[in-house]
Formats: C-alpha cells, structure tokens, sequence
C-alpha cells in the first residue's frame, strides 16, 4: 500500500471538510510557500474530535500558518470559546485572517501577530487547550510558559515530536532534533503532568496538567 492510497482511503472513510476549510487547503496548497505545514484535513479532523471532547472555553495555538487549525478547532468548539492563535509571518497571517473571515467566525478567533517567544510572557489569561506547532527549536523555552498558561487539568498538544523518527536515530545531532528530545524529556519529568506521545503524522505529544 501506498501513501496516496492510504490517504486516498482516508478520505473516503473520513468526515469531508467544510467547504471553507477545503478551499483554504486549496488555496495553501495553490499559493503558500511550505504547504506541508497545513494541519489538512485528517490533522484537522483530529483536533476537532478533541474539541468536541473536551469543549473548551479557550484555545491557544502557537503557529497559525494559513489558520487550517484555528478555524478547524473554532468550528468545532463552544459558541463562547475563544481561540487564540499567535503567527510571526505576516503573509501567512493575511491568508489566515480572511479565511477566518470567510468562515464567518472572526468572533471567536483572535489572531495576534508576533514571535511567540516575546507573545506568550506577556499573555495572562488561562487556556484550556494548547496547542504547540511553530519553531521546534523553541519547544524546550515554550515549556514554562505554557505550563503557566494551561488551566488546571488543561491540555497541551505538540506536534512534531517525533520529528520523522529522529529524535530516536543517534546519529541524528541537529538543533531541531535535539529540542524536541529535550521538550519529551521535560514534560515526561515534570510531575504536574500525565503525557502520551501518539505516533500520529510526526508524533503528536498529548499531556494534561494535574496541577
Ligand atoms: C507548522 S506551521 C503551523 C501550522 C498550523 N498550525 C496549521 O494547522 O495549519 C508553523 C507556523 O509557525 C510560524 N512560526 C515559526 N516560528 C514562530 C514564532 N517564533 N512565533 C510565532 N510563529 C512562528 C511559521 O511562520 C508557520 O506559519
């Protein structure tokens, strides 16, 4: 079996996306540099599934890209959820923004334009759900300030952890590499955390803040 039979599988046994989130994919893949970074359509079904789940009162991304994700989660969220989501680059944030627009959901989205490094000291309000997928290199400084951020029994959602099987090659030194083995570590030893490394995509790391 192939990749492309598999996906073509999937997508035939998979709730479709909605007409906005398909156009965006279209569109990402049609005009974005990088549209690999896209949380697409099973990605994104994934993270709605959550949602529903857990029905959060607020999302905070770190990585909107073209906002594949926001929009995905915001849809798939309370009315009253807000979902916050930070992006340095300003192109991809245009796209994002209007196909937030698009979806007619700007009140339940708010893009903030920024490197997460200098955004997430300054933000104070609590996040039921986080979601960590921008600059891999950063996850391990990002750690602190997201445990800060997570509501009590709230829950982080990292991506890439697994980064193409690299952090398990030890031969594999690169700074991406390293970062990811070192944010694993820290949250496998930090108490105030249960966590679960699913080999989902890239390997997405799930942990809930006990305390
Ligand atoms: C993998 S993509 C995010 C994909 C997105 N979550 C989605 O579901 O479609 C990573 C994004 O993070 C952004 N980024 C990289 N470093 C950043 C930083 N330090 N602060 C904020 N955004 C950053 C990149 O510009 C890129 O758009």
């Amino acid at each position: 079996m192939t990749d492309s039979q598999l996906e073509h599988y999937l997508g035939q046994h998979c709730t479709p996306p909605t007409e906005v989130l398909h156009d965006l994919w279209r569109h990402t893949w049609l005009h974005a540099v990088y549209p690999r970074m896209a949380a697409g359509p099973q990605h994104g079904l994934f993270l709605q599934m959550i949602c529903r789940m857990l029905r959060p009162a607020s999302v905070l991304e770190i990585g909107t890209f073209t906002g594949y994700a926001a929009i995905a989660m915001a849809m798939a969220s309370p009315d009253q959820s807000l979902i916050t989501s930070i992006e340095a680059n300003e192109e991809h944030l245009s796209i994002a923004s209007r196909y937030v627009a698009k979806a007619g959901l700007q009140h339940k989205i708010q893009l903030i334009h920024g490197d997460a490094k200098q955004v997430l000291p300054a933000l104070s309000h609590r996040f039921d759900l986080i979601y960590l997928d921008a600059d891999k290199v950063s996850y391990p400084d990002y750690f602190p300030q997201l445990k800060r951020l997570l509501s009590e029994g709230g829950f982080l959602l990292a991506d890439n952890v697994l980064w193409g099987g690299k952090v398990v090659d030890p031969a594999a030194t690169d700074r991406e590499t390293e970062a990811l083995r070192l944010f694993n570590k820290l949250v496998r030893d930090d108490s105030d955390f249960e966590q679960l490394i699913l080999p989902l995509h890239d390997g997405l790391l799930m942990a809930r803040k006990l305390s």
